[in-house]
């Protein structure tokens, strides 16, 4: 048997002549991947829009892949066990990384909960490409918000595998920033996200 992955056989890799070096020069930034993480309810999707919203302002190229939506479509298969949530990582990363190759800033916010998933995006990208950002935020306060109402039913026993309650969140061991979205303003947050990417030479010409 072939150890090659069986999409992969007898496929070959397309080099394009726009390169990630040429749209990045065009950009005036550099890409690079913002792995928001936290439990639902930690505020990952609302920062990672505001973070987006103001690098819009500032002229830069962005997108975020969000949770809610990907799981309408490009992991519309998937539920919630660990094996599902592993393969929806899998996709996001692989995604963001084709992101990483059109020059974009790519925002990530899913839970992505197990630190071996997000471990293997980290290592699928050049050292220094992934960004982890920890949006911490006590399960007390993401329960009290309880947005979706999602907290209310799992605690009932009408949602299995829900994560902080009966499935596991993996806190980030050395995420390149810790953000305190549990109980800080958003704004503040966002200036802490910026301000780590200016410091990175991310931004450079924007
Ligand atoms: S992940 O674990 O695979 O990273 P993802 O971020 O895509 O999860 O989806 C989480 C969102 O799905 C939550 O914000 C919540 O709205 C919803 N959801 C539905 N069921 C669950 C569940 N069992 N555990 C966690 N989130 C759930």
């Amino acid at each position: 048997m072939s150890s090659e992955k069986p999409g992969s056989s007898n496929v070959v890799w397309h080099n394009a002549t726009v390169t990630r070096d040429r749209r990045q020069q065009q950009n005036g930034h550099k890409s690079v991947i913002l792995w928001f993480t936290g439990l639902s309810g930690a505020g990952k999707s609302s920062l990672a829009h505001a973070v987006e919203e103001q690098l819009h302002q500032l002229g830069s190229r962005t997108y975020v892949l969000d949770g809610d939506n990907v799981r309408h479509g490009l992991s519309g298969d998937l539920g919630f066990s660990d094996d599902d949530r592993k393969e929806n990582i899998r996709r996001i990363g692989e995604v963001a990384k084709l992101f990483l190759e059109a020059g974009v800033i790519a925002m990530t916010a899913f839970i992505s909960p197990f630190r071996a998933e997000r471990e293997l995006v980290r290592k699928l990208v050049p050292h220094g490409e992934f960004i982890e950002i920890y949006c911490c935020a006590d399960i007390a306060i993401c329960e009290q918000r309880d947005v979706k109402g999602l907290y209310k039913r799992a605690r009932a026993g009408e949602i299995k595998d829900f994560t902080g309650i009966s499935s596991p969140y993996e806190e980030p061991v050395s995420p390149e920033i810790n953000v305190d979205t549990g109980t800080r303003p958003v704004e503040e947050c966002v200036d802490e996200v910026i301000g780590l990417l200016r410091e990175r030479g991310i931004l450079e010409k924007v």
